[in-house]
């Protein structure tokens, strides 16, 4: 996600204050087709994709320190038309960027490129590699989801494109198959050392549910969100970060120093996340100070992470919302990961009667802020934003709201 966002400069203020797609996936989807003409010229019509995006409500920077992760798919996300050739050549574009390239399917480049093409090719020479199956295509990526705004645009494109090859060329291969390739592809051929969060928040995702996922077993359960209680808004600050994609790195080499800090002292721990709150405790003096902060960050949100889970089962979203507004606080203070404008949001967030909780999603650095909100309580969120950010910052993020999507399916054409 984080490298798209530097390839990527379009317009990021993409969310309204409305629901999440005004025109419905299938109109939406249709105007996709008709890119997809003119971008390869009239003939047989494609089949036409949509995979969502997601918002992490809990489990901050967790998922490659073997947390627990609590995400939910979002009804906004990639579209993908695709069209098979019969003479091997296999054509990319997108509808973001004036760009297409084209190889044979049997010459695909070997690595990358350093452009946003990456990352469906990852997932093609994977696919070819594991199904022997790729034969020649024509694929126009496009969409509803701001990148670079922590909503995963990457993993929405990745798990997608595995999505659609499965299901043109039928090799029945399983969710989690897809979840994979799309993770392999962007850890070993794009390069970006993500965790496992994105691709299965995007391709486990069920209707109106949040996922639980275990990062260090890979275990999950869905957990529902009944829309009528209570419904997840996300305003997008418009803000992006030069060095989000290094600050990124620095953060996961800084719980990777933790981690082999403390582990000589717990046998059998795997993980930051096994390490014991009070084994910190007791060694926090040997290490440096950012070290000592960002490991209690890890350990602290596992916690969280458990008690939002314990509390969404008991029906209690108040405790949930107020886990979340913690969780933003500790990404604030102790691992330093936030700007003045998501701080900002969540500040109004909490002055607002009708929002539970408020936290950054995503990586951080800029990007979005995800509230969880009483139903009804929409356009009260909407007008405190409108009546306090502008003044501050000049400008009125626009906020969205949204239901557990049900994830990567095929949109019938009418
Ligand atoms: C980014 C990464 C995710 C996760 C989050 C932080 O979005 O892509 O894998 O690490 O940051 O929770």
């Amino acid at each position: 996600m984080l490298v798209l966002a530097m390839e990527l400069r379009h317009d990021m203020r993409g969310l309204k204050t409305r629901a999440a797609t005004p025109l419905g996936l299938e109109a939406a989807l249709e105007g996709h087709a008709r890119a997809f003409s003119d971008r390869f010229g009239s003939g047989a019509p494609p089949r036409l994709f949509f995979s969502p995006g997601r918002v992490n409500l809990m489990g901050a920077h967790l998922d490659y320190n073997g947390g627990q992760v609590i995400p939910m798919a979002i009804d906004r996300g990639t579209f993908l038309a695709l069209r098979p050739r019969s003479d091997g050549r296999v054509l990319l574009a997108s509808t973001w960027s004036p760009e297409a390239f084209e190889w044979h399917g049997d010459a695909l480049p070997g690595t990358a490129l350093g452009q946003w093409v990456d990352y469906p090719l990852g997932v093609l020479l994977g696919f070819a590699q594991r199904t022997e199956r790729l034969a020649g295509l024509e694929l126009l990526f496009g969409g509803n989801l701001p990148i670079g705004a922590g909503l995963s645009s990457s993993a929405s494109l990745t798990v997608g494109t595995a999505y659609a090859l499965d299901l043109t060329y039928a090799t029945g291969l399983t969710a989690l198959d897809r979840v994979r390739l799309a993770l392999e592809a962007e850890r070993n051929f794009v390069g970006v050392q993500c965790g496992i969060m994105d691709p299965f928040a995007v391709g486990l995702a069920r209707e109106g549910h949040l996922l639980m996922l275990d990062c260090k077993d890979e275990t999950y359960e869905h957990l529902p969100l009944d829309p009528e209680q209570t419904v997840v808004g996300v305003a997008d600050t418009g803000v992006r970060r030069e060095l989000a994609q290094t600050e990124f790195n620095r953060r996961v080499g800084e719980c990777r120093a933790a981690f082999d800090a403390l582990r000589v002292h717990c046998p059998g721990a795997t993980c930051l996340r096994d390490i014991p709150p009070e084994v910190l405790r007791r060694h926090e003096a040997d290490l440096p100070a950012d070290i000592v902060k960002r490991a209690r960050h890890v350990l602290d949100e596992v916690a969280r992470t458990g008690s939002a889970r314990r509390a969404l089962l008991a029906g209690d979203t108040q405790t949930f919302g107020a886990m979340m507004t913690a969780a933003h606080e500790s990404l604030r203070d102790l691992y330093e990961v936030s700007v003045p404008e998501l701080d900002h949001l969540v500040e109004i967030a909490s002055g607002c009667p009708s929002v539970l909780g408020a936290r950054l999603t995503g990586a951080g650095f800029g990007g979005c802020v995800v509230f969880l909100v009483r139903a009804g309580g929409e356009r009260e969120l909407a007008d405190c934003i409108a009546s306090a950010y502008p003044q501050r910052f000049g400008l009125l993020p626009d906020v969205a709201f949204f239901r557990g999507d049900r994830g990567p399916r095929e949109i019938a054409r009418r």
